[in-house]
């Protein structure tokens, strides 16, 4: 198990779409692991492995004392909405209140391949979207309206970290959300 470097906003990764989970061996099963660890220490809710430089489709959560881990999701989402604060380890420091759908149910599979539903709402649906989105390139500022995503835009640029490379550990006042 290894504690890995965070990649930031700005850095290519986060906006490439990754690709599925087809050989589910020990390197998997070390990337969920690391993904697991470096989550736990951040602290955050949530980790996609684009987020630790590694474009697969795979994602751990940790919400409600409930840690998990998903391949290859395909979302189920509900009608009804939630919207509040959301942030990202790879946006250290900042949050924005996002919509999202209210629930979610999500199939995929487990590390050994073994099919897997997951059911969420609130937090854990929130969460389970904003890994989801970073499978496919995408980081929770981009579903921002204009006016929103342009405050956030200009508060991304004037962080410290912004341009910066990633710290080996990092230490994240708003862990709480950060996904
Ligand atoms: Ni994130």
């Amino acid at each position: 198990m290894t504690v890995q470097p965070i990649r930031l906003f700005g850095d290519p990764v986060l906006t490439t779409v990754a690709a599925p989970v087809d050989t589910f061996d020990k390197e998997l099963r070390t990337l969920v692991s690391d993904l697991t660890h470096t989550m736990l220490e951040a602290p955050g809710v949530g980790l996609a492995a684009p987020q630790i430089g590694v474009s697969l489709r795979v994602f751990t959560w940790y919400v409600d004392d409930e840690l998990g881990h998903v391949c290859n999701p395909i979302l189920h989402l509900s009608d009804e909405e939630q919207d509040g604060p959301e942030g990202c380890l790879s946006v250290p420091g900042l949050s924005f209140d996002t919509k999202r759908a209210l629930s979610v149910v999500a199939h995929g599979v487990d590390m050994h391949g073994e099919p897997i539903t997951i059911r969420g709402s609130e937090l854990l649906a929130r969460c389970i979207q904003h890994e989801t989105d970073h499978l496919d390139g995408v980081v929770f500022v981009d579903r921002l309206d204009p006016e929103a995503r342009r405050d956030a835009m200009r508060a991304i640029r004037e962080s410290q970290w912004f341009g910066q490379p990633a710290p080996a550990v990092k230490l994240d006042p708003h862990g709480r959300f950060g996904l």
